[in-house]
């Protein structure tokens, strides 16, 4: 296939085409990287996210962002409807993304965005991990979903110092097939938790990719989490006892104004963290993160648009070299 002419057509890729790209996960981890040191330094537009409610335990949220200093702009509409596995096999969370040139505005990439989304999530993380929590041993996730895999993956290839990744879903065989399926892919021991409380006590960082519900669900407890530990929540915290934010040491969130505005939907009812410092601040060493061992840190990285662009600049790329995909005229 021939490369695209802007103005004229742009390129569609689909879900498999954007997977058979080869993209590595440490690709993404670089461009996340960059992402977050952008925007922790504020050199970015993103606005907050808007979002439309079709019905009360699910939303669809548009994410546009422009990043100058790698030249990517475009924007992603992504919903999150948490019964679709169960209800219709269908991913909870599915999307597209375009991306525009930046000099002409012109569309050139539509994508679909489920690979995107489930590989910069993880990459945030273990970014983070690695500067929150050096030299941890072990690492909790509690989701066996789609994100709680792809944390796997990048937690078990890219901390160094994990002995073991200890995995616990609230379905039993969902975590038993995790362990089953990418042992065999990963040097770290994958172990499956038996309950939340166990798997709290045993980890030193620990990952929650659930469900994201407006009434915290709190199920692991204050009491099971002790100074020292790095808690990094995909799911807005509704996986923890809303005491645990409020008790943290330090609290970073990848976005204040993101954060804010999940505050004012209700998601924060015992309050609103004090938030000590974003992501991208820590990760460029603009602010600290971690100063002693005995911290209890909590790192709510809501998804941010940057880290999408980033990525889906990778994919852009990546597509237009091999000719991959779909051209559609414009
Ligand atoms: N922060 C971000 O950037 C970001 C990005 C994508 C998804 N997410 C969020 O991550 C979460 C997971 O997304 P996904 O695509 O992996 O979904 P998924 O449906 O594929 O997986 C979710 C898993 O969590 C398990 N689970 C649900 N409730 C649980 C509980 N109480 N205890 C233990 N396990 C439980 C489910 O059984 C399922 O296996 C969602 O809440 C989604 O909104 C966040």
């Amino acid at each position: 296939m021939s490369a695209l002419t802007l103005g004229q057509n742009m390129r569609y890729l689909s879900r498999a085409e954007v997977v058979n790209l080869g993209i590595t996960r440490a690709t993404v981890l670089e461009k996340v990287h960059q992402a977050l040191v952008e925007h922790g330094n504020k050199r970015y537009e993103m606005p907050a996210k808007i979002g439309v409610h079709p019905y009360e335990d699910v939303f669809f949220h548009a994410m546009p962002a422009y990043i100058p200093e790698m030249k990517v702009v475009g924007a992603k509409w992504i919903e999150c409807y948490p019964r679709n596995p169960r209800e219709f096999n269908l991913p909870q969370t599915t999307g597209v993304l375009c991306l525009n040139d930046v000099e002409t505005g012109v569309p050139t990439t539509l994508m679909d965005s489920t690979w995107l989304t489930a590989a910069r999530t993880p990459a945030v993380t273990v970014l983070m991990a690695k500067k929150l929590h050096p030299g941890a041993e072990r690492f909790g996730m509690f989701g066996a979903g789609v994100q709680g895999r792809e944390h796997v993956r990048y937690a078990a290839e890219h901390l160094d110092s994990l002995s073991e990744i200890v995995v616990y879903d609230r379905f039993p065989e969902v975590a038993e097939k995790l362990v089953a399926d990418l042992q065999p892919d990963v040097g770290v021991r994958l172990r499956v938790g038996t309950s939340i409380e166990q798997v709290v006590k045993e980890c030193e960082v620990l990952s929650s990719a659930t469900l994201v519900v407006r009434e915290p669900m709190a199920l692991a407890k204050s009491e099971w989490v002790s100074a020292g530990q790095t808690i990094l929540p995909c799911d807005l915290n509704t996986f923890w006892d809303p005491e645990i934010p409020l008790r943290a040491d330090v609290y970073i969130t990848d976005s204040t104004e993101e954060h804010d505005l999940f505050v004012e939907m209700g998601y924060y009812p015992g309050g609103s963290p004090v938030i000590a410092a974003e992501s991208g601040e820590v990760l460029a060493d603009l602010k600290p993160g971690r100063t002693s061992a005995d911290q209890l840190i909590v790192n709510s990285n809501i998804g941010m648009a940057v880290c999408d662009m980033a990525v889906a600049q990778a994919i852009h790329e990546a597509a237009e070299a091999q000719g991959a995909g779909t051209l559609l005229e414009l």
